[in-house]
């Protein structure tokens, strides 16, 4: 059977240009259009040099492509996404445009009335580990926020097994890259070297993301859920800690912790990109690879869960879930191109 033809819209931002890196070696699938505006028509591999070997010309416009990958900023990418739904063809959404299934909320957020509602209830948000059946049967994946992986994925067990109550504290430390490549006065070296400062305190656009599928997985107890990212001066990496107090399903001494270790384990046992760890994970461990670790605890003087998680932000936070996502619309095996470790120190 031929290879499948993927095509990467904006492959000039960074979780573009991480899309281009990671098909680029995967072995079922290949890159045959690329477009970016500021880079029309150069090639590739002279505008990013790390992926000589290609020969691809970026293009102002999407060819002929099977399935088609969007790295485009909000609101601009949904204008992208139409017509290749109208042509028939299978797209994975990197932006936020799809993600939220209340209209009223994404208005709320975004600030514009959505030109899609209808599509918002069938595009299948894209957290593989919860989602896998209805990604393999989708025309539309809407590719979860970065910050929203690191804390879904921490927070799921938990909240599925009713191990906590519904008010949740999110505390999550990103790299730069996480603003994206447009040049911004936060991201300037002399603002962003040896600097850590917390942000969106009036309210991220990764929050009703996150409130809306902690609410999904135990709707009889809508989460309370306080979030604050910090920027930190890296270039990629997240590192999520959430607090949140225990229900009496777990005993707050050593024998609680090591219940809730098994059901961390449980919940992610097969999974290729989960992994629960005995201790802390740092970002480094992540970093260029599609890993999601975590490590879950009891802090037994206060009854309090604490959970920490690490993701590298352009991978698994980004380009690599949506290469996963890819492969399962494409009835590939999910870990296909996505088996590299993370580079370390
Ligand atoms: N960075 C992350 O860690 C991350 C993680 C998860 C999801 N995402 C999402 O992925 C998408 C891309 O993010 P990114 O971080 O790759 O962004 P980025 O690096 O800032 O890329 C933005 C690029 O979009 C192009 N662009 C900006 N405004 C445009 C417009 N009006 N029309 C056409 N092109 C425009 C620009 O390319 P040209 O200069 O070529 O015009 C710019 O380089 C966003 O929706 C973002 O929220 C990012």
């Amino acid at each position: 059977m031929d290879k499948a033809r993927i095509g990467i819209i904006n492959v000039t931002g960074y979780a573009g240009v991480e899309l281009a890196r990671l098909l680029s070696q995967h072995p079922q699938v290949v890159l045959t259009s690329v477009t970016g505006r500021s880079a029309a028509s150069q090639r590739l591999a002279e505008v990013f040099p790390h992926l000589i070997g290609t020969d691809l010309v970026i293009e102002d416009k999407l060819g002929d492509v099977d399935l088609a990958l969007v790295a485009m900023p909000h609101k601009e990418s949904s204008r992208e996404v139409l017509p290749l739904l109208d042509r028939g063809i299978k797209v994975v959404d990197l932006s936020a445009d799809f993600r939220l299934k209340d209209d009223s909320e994404y208005t709320n957020w975004y600030g514009i009335a959505h030109p899609a509602p209808q599509l918002l209830q069938k595009a299948v948000y894209g957290l593989t580990e919860l989602y896998r059946a209805q990604i393999a049967q989708t025309q539309l994946v809407a590719n979860p926020g970065c910050y929203p992986t690191g804390a879904i994925l921490a927070l799921a067990p938990a909240v599925k097994r009713g191990l906590i109550k519904a008010d949740i504290v999110i505390d999550s430390k990103s790299g730069i890259s996480g603003a994206g490549r447009s040049i911004s006065l936060k991201g300037h070296y002399p603002e962003a070297n040896e600097d850590t400062t917390a942000y969106a305190l009036e309210g991220h656009r990764h929050l009703p993301e996150i409130v809306q599928e902690l609410g999904l997985l135990q709707p009889s107890q809508p989460p309370r859920i306080t979030f604050v990212p910090h920027l930190v001066p890296m270039t990629r990496g997240i590192l999520t800690t959430c607090y949140a107090p225990l229900t009496s399903k777990l005993t707050t001494d050593k024998k609680g912790k090591e219940e809730l270790k098994h059901i961390y384990r449980d919940f992610y046992k097969d999974e290729s990109f989960v992994k629960v760890l005995d201790s802390p994970p740092h970002t480094k461990h992540t970093s260029g690879s599609n890993l999601c670790l975590i490590h879950p605890t009891i802090d037994t003087r206060t009854g309090m869960l604490v959970v920490i998680s690490c993701i590298d932000n352009l991978i698994k936070g980004a380009a690599g879930q949506a290469v996963q996502n890819m492969n399962l619309m494409l009835g590939l095996p999910e870990t296909t191109g996505l088996e590299a470790i993370a580079v370390y120190p």
